[in-house]
């Protein structure tokens, strides 16, 4: 299949990059700058994409490709687009001039096609394009040429056909620039010649066939099924390729959303017929573990290995039964594993997700179906498997659900008076039509108490915070500009219908600075 890679430099934008390249039809992955020549290679892409990044080519330790490499895919004529700093560094190597500008340029910004050339190919002299940059190009290597420039900007694309090397000062990428796509497009087909051969409804059909080949006929298969998009979409895959030799264990931890074990069991149990679907209660086991603990991260710690004794200790006692279980499936996917100079394992850090930890001593193996999927191409591929629009478009929850939106000690009482405020509220932002439009909505019981009046009686009850994001990438967020009205009404409905809480507050901040969940 022709792919295209994408030489990661920091960009935000890397993912997206991607992505585009993908709904164009193409596979695309991401490397990381160190990469070598010979790994690059190795992957046979028939283009090659050098992404946006915060440093300058000059300064101290920013990010290159080695000499080699950059002289070696120059040598073989592999087609190579720069993307902002992609685009100076090309320059930087070839002796061309980059320079620091006064002024950055970011922003929509009218660009001026000078030469349209093969990657502007049916764009107008005149477009609009979005900028982000401090340093800009000065002067260009012989043999290549000025494709557009920008007021403030007179190199702002260029070309050399010969040697099949392009690059802008823009970003193709984002929506900011409505001729983006074409632009990508002209790059992926016209210039590195692809094929258009990234197809789900293939991906579907291949990726059973090699299941089926790596598991054998008689071996069993182990998953974690925590009713999210894409341990569901892995479940059903398996399901389709092996049938009743997948068994998932869906562990009840205590601290899920309302009715959500009755909605998981009933989905794969009753609905898809899954005959080894095993449900675990282990919410006791959890909340003995968690009574008394107020520290986030301790909190989080005590959820992931107990999350991992209860697999395991179910795990062993399936074992015993089908003593051909030797797989372990993950619903890992391709921006989980992905090492880019964007994160460079910062996010990881700021809070200790357990999702990615394994047992150590289990002695499996791991077989990880939507390894090199984006979470859109896993939510297509859930439709095509027959899983419901309500389950795929799902917000994201977190791996130690409530406790996180539980601030202070976690108590069975207060995760139910959580339950209730979350149900209300989901209920109300479906029901406004709402729901799809935001990354993220949800209750969170605050540690805090306040006074209030209920008919002739004082109360002294509980604070909730309704949290509600818009976001694209996860790594920014907006808080949501819901309607007053809409506000008004979910928390009345939660004041007098929850009992235990008596105040709501809506929560006003972005990320960064605050996070999306509050622990
Ligand atoms: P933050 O709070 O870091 O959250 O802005 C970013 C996104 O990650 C989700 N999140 C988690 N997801 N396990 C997960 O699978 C976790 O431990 C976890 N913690 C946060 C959060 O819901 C948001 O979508």
């Amino acid at each position: 299949m022709d792919k295209i890679t994408i030489i990661d430099f920091g960009g935000q934008y890397c993912h997206l990059i991607a992505r585009r390249i993908r709904d164009l039809g193409v596979y695309s992955e991401i490397l990381p700058s160190h990469t070598s020549y010979s790994k690059i290679t190795s992957l046979q892409p028939k283009g090659i994409i050098l992404s946006g990044g915060p440093s300058s080519v000059y300064e101290e330790g920013s990010p290159k490709l080695s000499k080699d490499t950059f002289k070696l895919i120059i040598e073989n004529k592999i087609p190579v687009l720069g993307i902002c700093y992609g685009f100076h560094l090309i320059i930087h190597n070839l002796g061309g001039k980059i320079a620091a500008k006064d002024k950055k340029e970011y922003g929509k910004t009218l660009l001026y096609i000078i030469e349209p050339n093969l990657i502007f190919n049916e764009l107008n002299e005149k477009e609009i394009v979005w900028m982000s940059h401090g340093d800009q190009v000065i002067s260009i290597p012989e043999g290549f040429e000025i494709l557009a420039k920008t007021e403030n900007c007179p190199i702002a694309a260029y070309g050399n056909q010969e040697k099949k090397i392009y690059g802008v000062q823009f970003h193709p990428e984002v929506t900011n620039t409505p001729k983006g796509n074409k632009i990508l497009e002209n790059f992926i087909f016209k210039v590195s010649k692809c094929k258009k051969e990234w197809k789900l409804k293939d991906w579907i059909n291949r990726t059973i066939d090699e299941i089926r080949n790596e598991i054998g006929d008689k071996n069993r298969v182990i998953l974690g099924l925590s009713g999210g998009v894409d341990s569901s979409v892995t479940a059903m895959l398996l399901h389709e390729a092996i049938g009743d030799r997948l068994h998932c264990i869906f562990v009840n931890n205590g601290l899920l959303r309302k009715n959500e074990e009755l909605e998981v069991q009933r989905i794969f149990q009753v609905e898809s017929q899954f005959k080894n679907f095993h449900y675990v209660n282990a919410e006791d086991i959890f909340l003995k573990k968690l009574k008394g603990v107020v520290d986030p991260e301790e909190k989080r710690k005590i959820i992931g290995h107990t999350f991992i004794e209860v697999f395991e200790s179910k795990t062993i006692e399936l074992e015993h039964e089908y003593p051909n279980i030797k797989f372990l499936a993950q619903g890992t996917i391709y921006p989980d594993r992905v090492e880019t100079a964007a994160t460079s394992n910062a996010a990881a850090k700021i809070k200790s997700h357990h999702n990615l930890t394994l047992p150590d001593d289990m002695m499996l193996e791991i077989i990880e179906p939507l390894k090199d999927l984006y979470k859109d191409e896993v939510r297509k591929i859930g439709n095509k498997l027959g899983l419901s629009e309500e389950l795929i478009n799902r917000h994201p929850f977190p791996g130690p659900g409530l406790a996180v939106r539980c601030v202070g000690e976690i108590k069975k009482q207060r995760l139910d008076i959580l339950r209730e405020a979350d149900s209300i509220l989901i209920q109300e932002i479906k029901r406004a039509g709402v729901y799809n439009d935001l990354w993220q909505a949800f209750c969170v019981l605050l540690p805090v108490k306040s006074v209030g009046i209920m008919g002739d009686y004082r109360t002294y009850e509980n604070l909730c915070a309704i949290r509600a994001v818009e976001s694209q990438d996860v790594m920014t967020a907006n808080f949501a500009k819901l309607d007053w009205e809409l506000l008004e009404k979910i928390g009345t409905r939660i004041i007098n219908e929850v009992k235990g809480i008596n105040r709501v507050v809506y929560d006003i901040s972005n990320k960064p600075p605050s996070t999306i969940e509050y622990e």
